[in-house]
C-alpha cells in the first residue's frame, strides 16, 4: 500500500494563494510518480478571514491542524491588517504552539540565476542556515516602565535554555553528518579533507556583547563539538558573518544560530541566492507537525496579476516532500526546478519571461 500523507493548506493573504496553487500542481504530478498519496484541507487563515470573521487563528484551529503530518503555507500579511497580528497570531504562533524549533534555510544559487555578488557561482553559494525559532527575543518577553513619558524604558528579552539551545545544535551537527553523505561539500581545503573532516559548522553569535544569552551558546557548542571530532566547529561573530556571506560564501557549509540573527542572516542570504523570489524555508518540529513556507511576504501589489516567482513555493515543496520521506520526490522536484529555472530571463517579478502559472507548468511537464 501506498503511503497517505495529510497535508494542511494555509494559502494564506497576497500572492499566497498563487504560489501554493503551482506547488499544489506539481505535488498532485509527482506523488503519481512516485506512488504516494496526499490529502489535502485547506484552511482559509489570513487577513481576509480575519477581518470578516475576527479569528486570527484559534486554539481549536490549532488542535485541528496538530492531526496533519505538514502544513503547506504561501504568505499571510495584508495592507489592512495592523502590522504584527497576522505575523504574530499566525506565523509565529504555528511555529511556537508545534514547538517547530528549527527554522531551515538553505541558500542554493542555482545555476543561471543572478546574483548581486561578483564573480561568485553556484559552487560557492551552497550552504545551509539553521535558524533557532522558538527562543530568544522571539519569546516575547519584555515591560515598559513610566510608558509614553520622557523617562520610558523598554525592555526585550532574548532568552536561551540550555535545552533549546542544545537540540537546534544537535540538529545543525547532525546536518552536516547527513549532508556530507547525500551531498558532499566542496568547502573544505585539502589539509582539512586529509584531516579526516566531513564538513563544517559555524556558529553565528555575539560572544563579545550578549555576554549572557551567547556565553551559553558558546559553552553549549563548544561542549557538543567533543562529540563531533570531524565535523570543524567554527565561531563566528553575526556581524562577521554578514561580509563572509558577501565576501566568501564558499566558506559556509552550515550555519547556526539564534531566532533574531537567523532572521536578518537569512534575508541576506536570498538576496545572495537571486533574491525573495528563490528562497525556501522548513520551521520544522522533527517529531511533530512542521510547516514549510517560501521566506517572501504576501507581495499584496502583485495580487491576482499572474507575475510572481513560484520558485520559492516550489522549493518549499520539495523540502516538505524530503522531510515527509519521500526523497526520491524531493530531489526530482528540485530538479525540474533546475532545468526550468534555466530557461527563465530572471527571478524577479514581471522580468521571468513567463508567468507564474506558465512556470508551474513547465515544471510539470519536465516531470512528466
Ligand atoms: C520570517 C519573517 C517572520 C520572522 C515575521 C513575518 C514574523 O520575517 O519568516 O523570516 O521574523 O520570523
Ligand atoms: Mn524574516
Amino acid at each position: 500500500m501506498s503511503n497517505v500523507y495529510k497535508l494542511a493548506i494555509i494559502p494564506g493573504d497576497g500572492i499566497g494563494p498563487e504560489v501554493v496553487n503551482e506547488g499544489l500542481k506539481i505535488l498532485e504530478v509527482v506523488s503519481k510518480k512516485y506512488d504516494f498519496k496526499v490529502e489535502t484541507t485547506a484552511f482559509p487563515f489570513g487577513g481576509e478571514h480575519y477581518m470578516k470573521t475576527g479569528e486570527v487563528l484559534s486554539d481549536s484551529a490549532i488542535e485541528e491542524l496538530r492531526k496533519f503530518d505538514a502544513i503547506y503555507l504561501g504568505a499571510v500579511g495584508h495592507p489592512d491588517v495592523k502590522p504584527g497580528i497576522l505575523e504574530k497570531g499566525i506565523l509565529l504562533k504555528l511555529r511556537f504552539d508545534f514547538e517547530q524549533y528549527i527554522n531551515l534555510r538553505p541558500v542554493k544559487l542555482y545555476e543561471n540565476v543572478e546574483t548581486p555578488l561578483k564573480n561568485k557561482t553556484s559552487k560557492d553559494i551552497n550552504y545551509t542556515v539553521v535558524r533557532e525559532n522558538t527562543g530568544g527575543l522571539y519569546v516575547g518577553e519584555g515591560s515598559f516602565t513610566d510608558k509614553d513619558t520622557a523617562d520610558e524604558v523598554a525592555v526585550q528579552k532574548m532568552i536561551y535554555s540550555r535545552k533549546q539551545v542544545d537540540r537546534c545544535l544537535r540538529y545543525a551537527f547532525e546536518l552536516v553528518k547527513k549532508n556530507h553523505s547525500d551531498n558532499p561539500w566542496e568547502g573544505l581545503t585539502q589539509q582539512e579533507k586529509d584531516g579526516g573532516f566531513i564538513g563544517k559548522l559555524t556558529m553565528c553569535g555575539k560572544t563579545n556583547v550578549l555576554t549572557y544569552a551567547f556565553d551559553l551558546w558558546d559553552r553549549a557548542f563548544q561542549e557538543m563539538a567533543k562529540e563531533y571530532p570531524n565535523v570543524i566547529a567554527d565561531y563566528v561573530h553575526v556581524d562577521a558573518v554578514c561580509i563572509y556571506m558577501v565576501e566568501s560564501p564558499e566558506r559556509f557549509n552550515v550555519i547556526v544560530t539564534g531566532n533574531m540573527f537567523g532572521d536578518i542572516i537569512t534575508d541576506l542570504a536570498a538576496v545572495t541566492q537571486g533574491g525573495m523570489g528563490v528562497a525556501p524555508s522548513g520551521n520544522i518540529n522533527p517529531k511533530g507537525t512542521s510547516m514549510f513556507e517560501p521566506v517572501h511576504g504576501s507581495a499584496p501589489q502583485f495580487t491576482g496579476k499572474n507575475v510572481i516567482n513560484p520558485i520559492a513555493a516550489i522549493a518549499t515543496l520539495s523540502m516538505m516532500l524530503n522531510y515527509l520521506g519521500e526523497k526520491e520526490a524531493a530531489v526530482s522536484v528540485e530538479s525540474a526546478m533546475r532545468k526550468i529555472i534555466k530557461e527563465m530571463k530572471s527571478m524577479l517579478v514581471g522580468q521571468m519571461g513567463y508567468s507564474t502559472s506558465e512556470i508551474g507548468d513547465m515544471i510539470v511537464e519536465a516531470l512528466a
